[in-house]
């Protein structure tokens, strides 16, 4: 089946009036609409690889992003990679700076009442992470783009779909103030949780599935040394905290905060005391602080919307699903749901289309298993405001049981490392 061609005015679009009844008003674009095999809506993280894996396998799409680059690359996020995300990576041919600058992680430590233990990824189950900022995944994927040509579209606004279960599905949008059309096979929902892609699912037939923790992180990037070599997830009475990285000289920390606490109530000092106060001695008296560079409160909650397709709409990575912060699950959950598009998607073009009809059911499999951990780690690692002295002594007594079972802890680097795609 003939796979590549290039974006093009559709056939005879010289003479095409340009006039396209859309329902209830005619749709006048100045320009000629373009055409694609996949439209990508979102140029984050998961758009970005969709669209690289998709040109390297000779497929054609074009990214309409709302934000300027510079915009999308100032988002602080987390960077811990699955094994699986790596291999993604490293198939779209971007992993370069990432095996250079990545740091390795074969375990990670978990604390509760002042004590620690380690979680041996690799004595346990032969597997680890790669530590690597998203912003960084970002960057190397726009690069990559660029460096093939990439069709991306920037400051792209009121993109609307259309025609979803028509066989001839389209967008609309506005760029540089003038009304664009782009005509397509198929449309990729990369527009995260705030996206207009998940909202164009009927209201019949999309169910949404949440729960909205009661309580934030409150989080800070600092130039200083990370306190420890792996990432320390610790639970306090006080409540739960984190201490992580982005480089060995660039520090990022994490505070549980009640969901409404204001950013302006937490000075640098008052975090820092706080953070010493939750995380083992040994590792606050090692503790290196400094002035914030980047402070933020983030709230936590699950989210999943079923089904993950609806005609020619696949949704992927934050547009259907979103998870607590606390299995660093984000970004690999969003990369698991372009490895079963991407190949579903070259079957398709290869003339099977078995998985790309079976792709809802394929991710969600994988979704709720990790928003299931990414839940179950967060229940174990907060505090609750109506937590009872019986819910904490069940808290202390799983974290002792996860401190001296090998088959529990081999549970959670199974979850953690990240399960088979
Ligand atoms: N039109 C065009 N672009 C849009 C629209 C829209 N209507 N709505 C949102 N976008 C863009 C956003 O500006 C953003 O750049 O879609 C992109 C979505 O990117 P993310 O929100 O990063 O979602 P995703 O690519 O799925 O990556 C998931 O990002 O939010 C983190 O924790 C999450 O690590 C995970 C990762
Ligand atoms: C981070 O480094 O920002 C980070 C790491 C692990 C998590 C969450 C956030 O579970």
């Amino acid at each position: 089946m003939f796979r590549r061609h290039l974006p093009r005015p559709l056939p005879g679009a010289s003479d095409f009036v340009n006039l396209i009844d859309i329902g209830n008003y005619f749709y006048f674009p100045e320009a000629s609409p373009i055409r694609t095999q996949v439209a990508i809506i979102g140029g984050g993280p998961s758009g970005l690889l969709l669209s690289q894996l998709l040109h390297l396998a000779g497929i054609d799409s074009v990214v309409l992003e709302r934000k300027s680059r510079d915009y999308v690359l100032s988002r602080i996020r987390a960077g811990v990679l699955e094994q699986g995300s790596v291999g993604l990576l490293e198939k779209a041919q971007v992993a370069k700076r990432l095996h250079a600058e990545g740091q390795i992680h074969t375990g990670t430590y978990l604390a509760a009442q002042n004590r620690g233990f380690r979680i041996d990824f690799d004595a346990l189950i032969g597997a680890q992470v790669t530590v690597y900022g998203q912003t960084e995944v970002t960057r190397d994927l726009y690069d990559a783009r660029a460096a093939m040509s990439g069709q991306i579209f920037h400051n792209v606004d009121g993109v609307e779909l259309h025609d979803l279960d028509t066989g001839k599905p389209f967008l609309t949008y506005h760029l540089d103030g003038s009304a664009q059309r782009l005509d397509c096979d198929f449309i990729a929902g990369c527009d995260g949780f705030h996206g207009v892609s998940r909202k164009s699912i009927p209201a019949g037939i999309l169910k949404e599935f949440e729960r909205v923790f009661p309580f934030g992180w409150l989080g800070v990037l600092s130039k200083t040394p990370p306190v420890s070599d792996e990432l320390i997830y610790a639970n306090n009475a006080r409540g739960f905290a984190l201490c992580s990285m982005r480089s060995k000289t660039l520090s990022r920390y994490y505070i549980q905060v009640p969901q409404d606490d204001p950013l302006e109530k937490w000075s640098d000092q008052a975090f820092w005391d706080e953070l010493k106060r939750r995380i083992p001695e040994d590792a606050a008296e090692r503790l290196v602080i400094g002035p914030s560079i980047e402070k933020s409160i983030a709230p936590l909650r699950s989210f999943v919307a079923e089904p993950m397709r609806w005609g020619a709409l696949f949704l992927v990575g934050d547009a259907a699903h979103i998870v607590p912060p606390t299995g660093a699950k984000g970004l690999n959950l969003a990369f698991s749901d372009v490895h079963y598009l991407h190949t579903a998607l070259i079957a398709h073009y290869d003339g099977q289309s078995a998985a790309l009809d079976a792709y809802s059911q394929t991710a969600l499999a994988r979704v709720w298993k990790a928003v299931r951990f990414s839940w179950w780690m967060t229940g174990k690692m907060h505090r609750f405001p109506d937590q009872t002295p019986f819910d904490q002594r069940i808290q202390e007594a799983e974290l002792t049981y996860l401190e001296n079972s090998v088959a529990a802890q081999r549970m959670l680097a199974e979850n953690y490392v990240g399960l088979p795609y």
